[in-house]
């Protein structure tokens, strides 16, 4: 119905946007996959459809099932319950939950730590990604403390998997969930003013989208079939046309891109895209997609990689499918740890965390630090000197020049001032620091009392109540500090 008006509305101009089979990679995978059809008509194409179920059916031998899925998940949540947790963000149109795990040593605790997220089967009929997220996070549980870059995901990282973001499609066997939406479409775009009618959009869509206002992920990558390679922003472009289109952070996404593809048994050589990356508009412009999405509206640098020729694979080449990936994956997570900047904001009339943005000059791109810890984790290209700028209303701006090396992230702490000194008002605490309140409360109290000598003794006290709080961020702040030591050292 939507795609109709849609359609009634736009049609001269926007009908190629809405070129409904190609996927995300699609457009080879369907070809060497042998999953055309849709070209003929009346019985031949029945018959043509059976056999492709049928053909689809026998291939999804060896897969899990999604209630199979869903065993593993909450198999893996028990035997690794030290490391993980395990949540639902969702349910699809059917009803399925979509189940996340989160593998941490923390897991479900807030710290000040990027995180990353692996989102498989976007597209019912490309598999290959929710049986390798599963192998990924058994891997990662077995080798934590043995192997060093297991440890440090797992130290260092909340990593958040969401093996199949569209368990109907996988169930029907086709490319869109149980409405037959394309959900890498589905998405807000910022060109066309698709997908903006929030009660349209598709459960799992909305799913991803709230799970994006909960949790802050610095990375991410989505996993697909059809192709071999790892495809970065903009994946669209303002007219339309087919051209290389790049994102602020292009370099940055060339990096990330090529961490995937040069970890890879064979990506990089690929004879179609240079070094086995490409810019998704350069490729073939898709709107209303995910990646683009995340990097907009959710801080998210987002990478959708192709990871296999064939859409759907027999089950026998799994296990072949996960060695030429593993590293791939584990070394995308691990980036997040090991390149960009990374830091903490303070304020400094009461030592409180400030959740303020950080820019990189001549990066048109903010991302914004963390509530809780004021933490924040900028990706950037190792090897360059790079302008840090942190800002936040009512607090005068500063910024700082780093030097980063190839083999390690960059710290890079703020401590802000504010603009306006609070005149008059010794007691002024700042931010968010709850003795501010506090002491203008009860100085009212005292105040309106009527004696005085009683006034000054509340607001020695009161001063002295500052001062112990004050030194408590002040102690926690050096707590922090210790803590993070060790993952810069692991790091370099
Ligand atoms: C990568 O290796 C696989 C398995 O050996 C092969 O099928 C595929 O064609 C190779 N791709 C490239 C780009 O070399
Ligand atoms: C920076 O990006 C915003 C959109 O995020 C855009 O509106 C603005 O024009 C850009 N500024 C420059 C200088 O490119
Ligand atoms: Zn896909």
């Amino acid at each position: 119905m939507r795609l109709i008006l849609f359609l009634l509305v736009l049609s001269p101009q926007l009908s190629p946007l809405l070129r409904p089979a190609s996927a995300r990679g699609g457009e080879r995978g369907g070809n060497s996959s042998g999953f055309t059809g849709h070209t003929y008509v009346g019985r031949r194409r029945l018959l043509l459809e059976e056999n492709h179920l049928q053909k689809l059916d026998k291939l999804a031998q060896g897969y899990m099932s999604n209630s199979e899925l869903e065993m593993e998940v909450k198999s893996f949540g028990q035997r690794c319950a030290n490391i993980s947790r395990i949540y639902s963000i969702g349910k699809s149109v059917m009803g399925v939950p979509l189940w996340v795990i989160e593998i941490s040593d923390k897991p479900g605790e807030k710290e000040a730590e990027p995180a990353f997220k692996f989102i498989g089967n976007v597209h019912g009929d490309e598999p290959v990604g929710r049986e390798l997220l599963l192998l990924l996070a058994n891997w990662l549980c077995d080798n934590y403390m043995k192997d060093p870059l297991a440890t440090l995901i797992i130290k260092n990282v909340h990593l958040h998997v969401l093996p199949s973001m569209n368990p109907d499609g996988f169930s029907l066997r086709r490319r869109g969930n149980a409405n037959n939406i394309d959900l890498n479409r589905d998405f807000p775009d910022q060109f066309f003013p698709m997908n903006d009618d929030v009660d349209g959009r598709q459960p799992e869509t909305k799913a991803i989208m709230n799970w994006l206002e909960e949790i802050r992920f610095t990375a991410s990558a989505s996993l697909h079939g059809g192709a071999l390679v790892a495809n970065y922003p903009w994946d669209g472009t303002h007219n339309q046309t087919r051209n290389y289109y790049g994102c602020p952070d292009d370099d940055t996404f060339r990096f990330l891109a090529s961490i995937y593809s040069r970890s890879h048994h064979n990506m990089s050589l690929s004879e179609e895209f240079k070094g086995g990356i490409t810019n998704g508009a350069s490729w073939y412009p898709i709107y209303g997609g995910m990646q683009d999405w995340n990097y907009i509206y959710g801080g998210c640098f987002e990478l959708t990689l192709e990871i296999s020729d064939n859409k759907w694979p027999t089950a026998d080449e799994l296990p072949m499918l996960w060695e030429f990936n593993k590293m791939s994956m584990l070394n995308l997570a691990a980036s997040l740890v090991k390149t960009g900047v990374h830091g903490r904001i303070f304020s400094s009339d009461c030592g409180g965390p400030l959740p303020a943005y950080i820019a990189i000059k001549e990066i048109n791109y903010t991302i914004k630090a963390s509530k809780e810890f004021a933490d924040y984790h900028r990706l950037l290209v190792p090897g360059g000197r790079y302008e840090v700028v942190a800002t936040m209303p009512g607090y005068r701006s500063k910024s700082t020049s780093i030097l980063l090396g190839n083999e390690a992230a960059g710290a890079v702490d703020f401590i802000l001032d504010p603009e306006v000194a609070s005149v008059g008002n010794q007691l002024r605490c700042g931010c968010d620091c709850s003795c501010d309140n506090m002491s203008r409360h009860k100085l009212l109290l005292f105040w309106s009392g009527p004696q005085l000598e009683l006034s000054f003794i509340g607001i020695f006290l009161l001063m002295f109540l500052c001062f112990l709080l004050k030194r408590r961020t002040i102690f926690s702040y050096f707590k922090h500090r210790q803590s993070i030591g060790p993952r810069r050292s692991s790091a370099a």
